[in-house]
C-alpha cells in the first residue's frame, strides 16, 4: 500500500452534520404511511406466579385497539431466548418478572394503543418472588451450571501465605439508557414477506428469529439497520422482539406497524448489566504481591440466560485485570431470580470481573499500609506470563502505559499534596487512584468471530460499501470507509455509506465485543483489495503495462506515469465487461477456547489503557466528584483518533456513571421502582471532570495482526472509570488507620459512601 492517505486520519463522524442538525434517520422518523398502526405492550403486574385468566375484549371495544395478541396468536415459535431457551415472545402461563410481555395491541397511534392495554383485565395466582441474590444463591437458583477456571493450587498457595484477607463486594446493575430506546417497524411486502427497519445491533438474529415466529424463511426477511441512537449492549439481543411483535402484527393486519417502547416500559421490559456479587479470599507476602485467590463470582442473571453464559465467563476472564494469578480458583455462578433477563452492557462482564481484581489491590493495599498503585505494579503479568484461562501474556503494555501515566500526570507528587490537604481538611476528604486495563478482544465464542462485506462499484466511480456491522454512534461506518479509501486512495465523499441489510450480506454476527471494525474492517478490505486486482487486471491489459507502472493516488489511477481519472478508468473497466463488486469475509485466526477445562487462547489480543482519576467526597453528605483525569490509552494504530478519543471519553464518563450515581432499584414486589432518567441519574455534562486529560498512546502499533494494525477501542475504556471508584474509597480510606478494608459497595452513591464511612466508625 502506498502511504497512508486516509486510514489513520481524524475525519469526523460520517453523520455528525445530521445528528446535530437533527436530519440523520433513525426508525422513527421513517415517514410512515396513513393507516399504519402502532404497538403498546401488555405486561405483567407481578414478578412471580401464574396467571389465572386474561380478559382482553375491552382493549378493543373500549380501548380503541385494531388487533390484540397473545402467545397462542403466534404462528411459529413462541421462544426468542438467543442462545438458550426461556425467553417467551408473550406469555400466558407462568410469570417470571414484573413486566413480562403478555399481550399486544395495535391501535391508530401511540397513546391510544398505550390506553388500550389498560383495558385488559388479569387475574394471577400470585407467589413470592425470589429477588434477593444471597437468597437465591441460597437456593443454588441458576439459569445455568456453575463454572470454574483453575490454575496452580489456590487453597496450598494462601494458606502458606504471610497474609490473607477475604471480603466481598456487591455491585449494581446499570441501565443502558439509550438515547433512541427500542424501536423496530415492519413493513409486508408480497408473497408473505416483509421488510424491517429495526434499531438492532444484531439484524441477522432478529431476521432468523421473525422468520421462526412467523413460520418464515430467513430468506423471505430482510432486517435494515441504517443506525442506532446508542445501543451499548442493549441491542444485542433484546432488540428482536419487538421487531418479532411489529412483524406478526404486519403480517396479520397487511399494514405497516412500528412498534417503539416508551422509555418507562423499555426500562421495565428490557434487560440491564447484570449486578454482581463477589466473594474472595487472597494470600500475598509482606509486599503485597498475590500468592493465591479464591474467587465466588456470582451474577444476577435475571429470570433466563439470555447470554449469561458468556456474560460471566467474561467476568472469570477478567478478574485477574492485568494481574498475574499463578493459583487460582475462580468459580461463576448464573444466578436466577424474578427479574428481567439481564443482558450484554459494554464491557460484557468484564467490568464487573475487573473491579474483583482491583478491589483486592485496594484491600492488600490498605492492609499493608501501602499505596496502591505500588501494589499493582509488582503483581503485573510479565510477558509470557499465564493466565488463569491458559493464554500467553504476548506483550506488558499494561506496565508501560501504566508508568508512562503515572509520570505525565504527576501521580506521585499529587498523591502526596492529597495527603497534606486530608490532614488539614477534616470533612472534605481528596483520593487518587491510577487503575489499568487489560480486555481481551474477540467473542468469546468461537464462530461469531466472522464477517463479510459486500463493495460495488458504480460505473460513475460512486462506491456503495456494505458489511455486517452496525452504527450505534461509536464511528464503525467512518472507520470502514476509511479503510476503502485507503485501498483506491480516493476521498470519502466518494463512498457511499448505507444501512445494514440482512439481504446484502447475510449470516452476520452481532456488532458487539468492540469487535466491529476489527472483524468488519478486515472483510471490507478483503472486498476492496479483491476489486482493485480485477481493475489492475483489466488496466495492464488495456493499456498494455506493467503492474508495477499502475499508481493509485489521489483520486487519480497512474498509469505509466499518466494520470488519469477515477473514474474514467472506471467507466473504461466497465464498457470492458469488468465485474465492479466483490464480497469479501474475514475470520479471526488462532482463537480456540475449550470450555470444558476452561484452557485456551480466547482473545486475539488484549486493548489496554490507564486511568489516573483525583476526587472529591464529602464525609458528611456522601457527595463526590471527579476533580481530574488523566488517560492514556492503546489503540495502536488508530484508523481514526478522534472518533477513538470519543469513544474513550464517552465510555470513562459512562463507566463512571455506573460506579457513582446510577442505581437501579427494585422494590419488595420485584418492581424497577427506577424506571426513568428522574428517578434513575445517568451522568451529565456536568459530571464531566474540569480537567480531562485523554490521549491515545502514539507509535503503538498493534504486535496482533488486526486491520491496519489497530486495535479494538469501544468497550475497555469504560472500565478506565473503575479508577473513579478507586479514588472515592482512597478518600474514605483517609479517616481511618485501620488495616481493615473499606466497605464501599457500587456505585458509590452519597448513600453507599455514607454506609462506609459510618462502617469506619463502628
Ligand atoms: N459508542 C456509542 N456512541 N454508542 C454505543 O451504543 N456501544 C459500545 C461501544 N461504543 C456504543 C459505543 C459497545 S457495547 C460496543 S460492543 C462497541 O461500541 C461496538 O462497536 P465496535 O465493535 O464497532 O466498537
Ligand atoms: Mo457490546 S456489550 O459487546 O454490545
Amino acid at each position: 500500500m502506498n502511504k497512508r492517505y486516509s486510514v489513520g486520519k481524524s475525519n469526523k463522524h460520517d453523520s455528525a452534520d445530521l445528528h446535530v442538525s437533527g436530519e440523520a434517520r433513525y426508525v422513527d422518523d421513517i415517514h410512515l404511511p396513513k393507516d399504519a398502526l402502532h404497538v403498546a405492550i401488555g405486561y405483567s403486574a407481578i414478578a412471580c406466579g401464574e396467571i389465572l385468566s386474561m380478559d382482553l375484549q375491552s382493549c378493543k371495544k373500549g380501548g380503541g385497539a385494531i388487533d390484540v395478541i397473545t402467545a397462542s396468536d403466534i404462528p411459529g415459535k413462541q421462544d426468542v431466548a438467543p442462545v438458550f431457551s426461556g425467553d417467551l415472545l408473550l406469555t400466558d402461563k407462568r410469570i417470571d418478572y414484573h413486566g413480562q410481555p403478555i399481550f399486544a395491541v395495535v391501535a391508530k397511534d401511540y397513546n391510544t394503543a398505550k390506553r388500550a392495554v389498560g383495558f385488559a383485565k388479569i387475574e394471577y395466582k400470585e407467589e413470592t418472588p425470589l429477588l434477593d441474590l444471597d437468597e437465591a444463591l441460597d437456593q443454588e437458583s441458576y439459569v445455568r451450571p456453575p463454572h470454574g477456571m483453575r490454575c496452580g493450587n489456590a487453597q496450598k498457595a494462601i494458606d502458606s501465605a504471610p497474609h490473607k484477607i477475604s471480603g466481598s463486594l456487591e455491585i449494581g446493575g446499570q441501565d443502558h439508557l439509550y438515547l433512541e430506546g427500542q424501536v423496530s417497524v415492519a413493513i409486508p411486502e408480497e408473497d408473505n414477506r416483509i421488510t424491517i427497519h429495526s434499531s438492532n445491533q444484531n439484524p441477522t438474529e432478529t431476521q432468523h428469529l421473525v422468520a421462526e415466529v412467523l413460520n418464515l424463511s430467513m430468506a423471505d426477511v430482510n432486517v435494515v439497520t441504517r443506525r442506532m441512537g446508542g445501543a451499548f449492549g442493549g441491542k444485542e439481543t433484546q432488540a428482536a422482539p419487538w421487531a418479532c411483535i411489529a412483524a406478526l402484527f404486519a403480517i396479520r393486519n397487511q399494514r405497516v406497524v412500528k412498534c417503539r417502547l416508551g422509555r418507562e416500559d423499555d426500562m421495565r421490559m428490557t434487560g440491564k448489566r447484570h449486578p454482581f456479587k463477589h466473594e474472595y479470599t487472597v494470600g500475598f507476602d509482606n509486599k503485597g504481591k498475590i500468592l493465591g485467590v479464591d474467587y465466588k463470582i456470582a451474577a444476577d442473571c435475571g429470570h433466563s440466560a439470555d447470554l449469561s453464559d458468556a456474560i460471566v465467563d467474561r467476568a472469570m476472564f477478567h478478574c485477574d485485570n492485568a494481574y498475574s494469578l499463578v493459583n487460582a480458583n475462580i468459580i461463576g455462578l448464573r444466578v436466577k431470580t424474578n427479574t428481567v433477563s439481564h443482558t450484554a452492557f459494554r464491557g460484557f462482564g468484564g467490568p464487573q470481573g475487573m473491579m474483583l481484581a482491583e478491589v483486592v489491590i485496594e484491600d492488600i493495599a490498605q492492609y499493608l499500609s501501602k499505596d496502591a498503585l505500588s501494589i499493582r505494579q509488582i503483581n503485573f503479568y510479565k510477558q509470557g506470563d499465564i493466565t488463569p484461562y491458559g493464554q500467553t501474556i504476548e506483550s506488558e503494555q499494561h506496565a508501560e502505559i501504566v508508568n508512562a501515566l503515572a509520570e505525565q500526570s504527576k501521580y506521585e507528587s499529587r498523591r502526596k499534596q492529597i495527603e497534606t490537604f486530608n490532614q488539614n481538611s477534616p470533612m472534605i476528604k481528596r483520593g487518587i487512584s491510577l487503575t489499568p486495563v487489560k480486555f481481551g478482544i474477540s467473542f468469546t465464542v468461537a464462530y461469531m468471530n466472522q464477517a463479510g462485506a459486500l463493495i460495488h462499484i458504480y460505473h460513475d466511480g460512486s462506491i456503495h460499501l456494505n458489511h455486517g456491522g452496525t452504527e450505534m454512534g461509536q464511528g464503525l461506518m467512518i472507520k470502514l470507509a476509511q479503510i476503502v479509501a485507503e485501498v483506491f486512495q480516493v476521498n470519502l465523499d466518494k463512498i457511499k455509506i448505507n444501512a445494514t441489510q440482512t439481504d446484502k450480506v447475510p449470516n452476520t454476527s452481532p456488532t458487539a465485543a468492540s469487535s466491529g471494525t476489527d472483524i468488519n474492517g478486515m472483510a471490507v478490505l478483503n472486498a476492496a483489495l479483491k476489486l482493485k486486482k480485477r481493475l489492475l487486471k483489466f488496466i495492464v491489459k488495456e493499456f498494455d503495462c506493467d503492474e508495477s507502472d499502475i499508481v493509485f493516488e489521489n483520486n487519480k489511477i497512474i498509469i505509466a506515469n499518466k494520470n488519469n481519472d477515477f473514474n474514467n478508468i472506471i467507466k473504461q473497466a466497465y464498457m470492458a465487461r469488468t465485474s465492479l463488486s466483490a464480497t469479501g469475509f474475514y475470520k479471526t485466526p488462532q482463537i480456540h477456547y475449550d470450555r470444558v477445562k476452561a484452557k485456551g487462547q480466547p482473545f486475539f489480543y488484549y486493548a489496554n489503557g490507564a486511568a489516573v482519576s483525583e476526587v472529591e467526597v464529602n464525609t458528611l453528605t456522601g457527595e463526590s466528584k471527579v476533580l481530574r483525569t488523566d488517560i492514556l490509552h492503546d489503540a495502536g494504530n488508530s484508523i481514526n483518533p478522534v472518533i477513538d478519543i470519543g469513544q474513550i471519553e464517552g465510555g470513562y464518563i459512562q463507566g463512571m456513571g455506573w460506579l457513582t450515581s446510577e442505581d437501579l432499584k427494585w422494590d419488595q414486589m420485584g418492581r424497577l421502582s427506577s424506571a426513568n432518567p428522574a428517578t434513575y441519574k445517568i451522568p451529565t455534562a456536568h459530571d464531566v471532570p474540569d480537567i480531562f486529560n485523554v490521549k491515545l498512546l502514539q507509535d503503538a502499533p498493534n504486535i496482533t495482526n488486526t486491520i491496519f494494525r489497530s486495535k479494538a477501542v469501544g468497550e475497555p475504556p469504560l472500565m478506565l472509570a473503575i479508577s473513579v471508584w478507586c479514588a472515592i474509597r482512597q478518600a474514605i480510606s483517609s479517616l481511618s488507620d485501620s488495616k481493615k478494608g473499606i466497605k464501599l459497595e457500587a456505585p458509590a452513591t452519597p448513600e453507599n459512601i455514607m454506609k462506609a464511612v459510618l462502617d469506619l466508625e463502628k
